[in-house]
């Protein structure tokens, strides 16, 4: 079993991540689940964490991290997920735990009591991160790996050069790029391979509960991207805990990335070093394309087990 911890801006598609994250426990034991300032404000998503991890019937810390970027200010996205990061679906009340806990602290302790290292799942902007490899650099080796969703070596979203997680604070991402972990990248390269398809969305009203819930995020989510251009809904921070699951779902390459951090139009790129023979600063895997039927069985299965539980 994978140790896993998730640092998320829930946000439509990071609460399918935790959903399936949950939904395998003999492959994947989340360890919990921390929030950062970036599709909406850190009270906001951390709201959305909350409600999902309680409508899932998880177990797990909830521990809000920062409010926003290092540098900058925070840019959110309310225009892909709505005034609440997460709009589409209602919950109900609930007393799910946030915890009080400082998150780097927590991390710390956690990652030097562990045996075995601990993969950090990480699925908005990297600040979080960066803030924890800046504090206690020494900790590096008791990270497994950084699976994140952030980037894309073709193009960007959020500009034309960026990807939203990543564009939100870059410098982060430059501490957590060049920290010499090995880093899974799942950018919009992969992401936007990996969606579900209006009618895929649509079957899922005829499902249990659970999907039935779901069903409205992924409709608001579905409507929200067509202002993109989207038709299909990319199910970008999934492809993370898909991959953990199964890395066979996915292919890849080894690039050497530096993150634009300069004022101007390429601010927040991941810039790869795609000459035949590149200088190598990092080893990056960086996820190229999915099969998409299997990506989309895994959300499935999961949806299936929660209906069931
Ligand atoms: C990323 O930005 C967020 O809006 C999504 O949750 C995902 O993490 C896609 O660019
Ligand atoms: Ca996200």
């Amino acid at each position: 079993v994978k140790k896993i911890w998730i640092d998320c801006d829930p946000g439509h598609d990071d609460a399918l991540a935790i959903l399936t994250a949950l939904a395998y426990p003999e492959k994947l034991k989340l360890l919990g689940v921390s929030t950062i300032g970036g599709n909406e404000s850190l009270d906001k998503v951390t709201n959305n964490a909350k409600n999902i991890l309680h409508l899932l019937n998880a177990k797990v810390p909830l521990i809000p991290g920062e409010r926003g970027p290092l540098v900058k200010s925070l840019r959110s996205a309310p225009e892909a997920h709505g005034e609440s990061g997460m709009d589409g679906i209602e919950f109900v009340e609930n007393d799910y735990p946030i915890s009080k806990t400082n998150l780097i602290e927590y991390w710390y302790q956690l990652l030097i009591d562990s045996i075995e290292p601990i993969t950090m799942v990480a699925i908005g902007p990297l600040t979080n991160l960066a803030l924890l490899l800046k504090t206690y650099p020494e900790i590096k080796t008791k990270i497994e790996a950084i699976c994140l969703m952030g980037g894309g070596i073709d193009h960007g979203n959020i500009t034309p050069a960026a990807e939203f997680n990543i564009y939100v604070d870059p410098e982060a991402a430059q501490i957590v790029y060049q920290s010499g972990i090995p880093i899974v990248m799942a950018g919009l390269d992969v992401t936007e391979k990996s969606y579900l398809t209006r009618l895929e969305i649509d079957q899922l009203k005829q499902h249990g509960s659970i999907s039935q819930k779901i069903y409205g995020l992924l409709d608001f989510y579905n409507k929200s991207g067509r202002q993109f251009g989207f038709e299909v809904s990319p199910m970008h921070d999934l492809c993370t805990i898909v991959y953990l699951l199964n890395p066979e779902v996915f292919n890849g390459k080894n690039y050497s990335i530096e993150i634009v951090t300069d004022e101007g139009l390429t601010r927040g790129m991941t810039l790869a070093d795609l000459r035949k023979k590149p200088v190598v600063k990092n080893e990056t895997f960086v996820l190229l394309e999915s099969d998409r039927e299997k990506y989309v069985t895994y959300l499935m299965e999961s949806l299936a087990y929660f209906d069931q539980k």
